[in-house]
């Protein structure tokens, strides 16, 4: 017999033995038909493909070194990847957009959040407000729809539910990296914190793994002191600032999926402009734990946007500008014109 012929033989005995073996085409129909499968069935009450919006920050990000046009408007790159990371795509919702096409944006998302910055005012306080009294409106009717308000994003809702614009007090938590104090009896089921695995949960409030870099806050005592506000949130964790006065640093709805922060998840794993920001490999688990619960929270959204609209509006219509070389701020701003 010729070595051919040895082989073909050998070919049909094994395939005759292994009645396992199939070919790829069998596969892609066995997949498509099959409902055995050895993949369990994802949980249908889910929504594997769940967007973020972020809502967009007056100004270029770059004091000026990247646009001075009025009418500009970024969002830091960090905050993108932080929820592309945990597995969520982005729309940018334009803040100098009226609130009118934000709130019909707002169709096409399964949560929002709110980035750090510095505007307390005008349109895009407007916005946020709006934003987020839609986003509590869609939890009453019945959709899932989480907020994250992330350092300014955080102090911003502190003023509407306060309904206090002058809620905020002044703090010295400029660009340095604390840990985070829970409070007592704290109970984190159900929260950000649940997930963190043990040991992380235990540095947070030993190690410096949390972000700061803000001039305001509210410290506990006018947190609790105004009914508006501590009926609405409960607190988490306090931080202390550089002249030992505590504010509040987490804290999360006692009824909405909402959460605040006055500190920076974010910047741990994706900014690189201050050498302050924590890198170390505990620092980058907060920032991927922290953005896992936004993306775990959208997922129990009930919107199912269609899907062209989507696309035409997804971040990846827009390109991120480099502005880090100047070695300060933000290493990536996306800017909206
Ligand atoms: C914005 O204005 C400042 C101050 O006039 C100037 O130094 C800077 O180059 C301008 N930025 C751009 C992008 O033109």
């Amino acid at each position: 017999m010729s070595n051919a012929v040895v082989l073909f033989l050998f070919l049909i005995t094994i395939s005759h033995s292994h009645s396992g073996i199939v070919l790829p085409s069998q596969h892609l129909r066995d997949s498509l038909t099959s409902s055995s499968s050895s993949c369990p069935a994802p949980d249908p009450n889910l929504y594997y493909r769940p967007v973020i919006g972020i809502l967009t920050h007056p100004g270029d990000g770059a004091t000026g070194r990247l646009s001075n046009a009025t009418d500009v408007s970024n969002i830091p790159a960090s905050y993108v990847k932080f929820v592309e990371a945990a597995g969520a795509r982005v729309i940018p919702l334009i803040s100098t957009e009226q609130p009118e096409i934000l709130l019909k944006k707002l169709e096409l998302v399964n949560g929002v959040l709110f980035t750090g910055g510095w505007a307390k005012e005008g349109l895009y306080f407007e916005n946020v407000k709006a934003i987020f009294k839609k986003a509590l409106e869609k939890y009453d009717a019945g959709d899932y729809f989480p907020i994250y308000g992330i350092c300014l994003g955080f102090e911003l809702i502190s003023m509407i539910v306060s309904e206090d614009n002058n809620i905020l007090e002044a703090f010295g938590a400029r660009n340095e990296a604390s840990s985070l104090q829970f409070v007592e009896n704290t109970n984190i089921e159900g929260s950000v914190f649940q997930r963190f695995p043990p040991d992380l949960l235990k540095k947070l409030s030993t190690d410096c793994l949390a972000m700061q870099n803000h001039r305001y806050g509210i410290s506990p005592s006018k947190f609790l002191s105004n009914e508006k506000l501590s009926s609405f949130f409960g607190i988490l964790t306090t931080c202390t600032d550089d002249n030992d006065k505590v504010y509040v640093s987490t804290v999360r709805a006692r009824k909405y999926p909402v959460t605040g922060f006055q500190w920076h998840p974010e910047k741990n794993a994706f900014e690189w402009g201050s050498a302050k920001i924590p890198h170390s490999e505990d620092a980058i688990r907060v920032t991927q734990h922290i953005a896992n619960f936004l993306v775990s929270e959208a997922r129990k959204s009930l919107n199912r946007p269609v899907a062209r609209e989507v696309l035409d509006n997804l971040i990846y219509n827009y390109k991120p500008t480099y502005g880090g070389k100047a070695g300060k701020g933000y290493d990536e701003v996306y800017l909206f014109e």
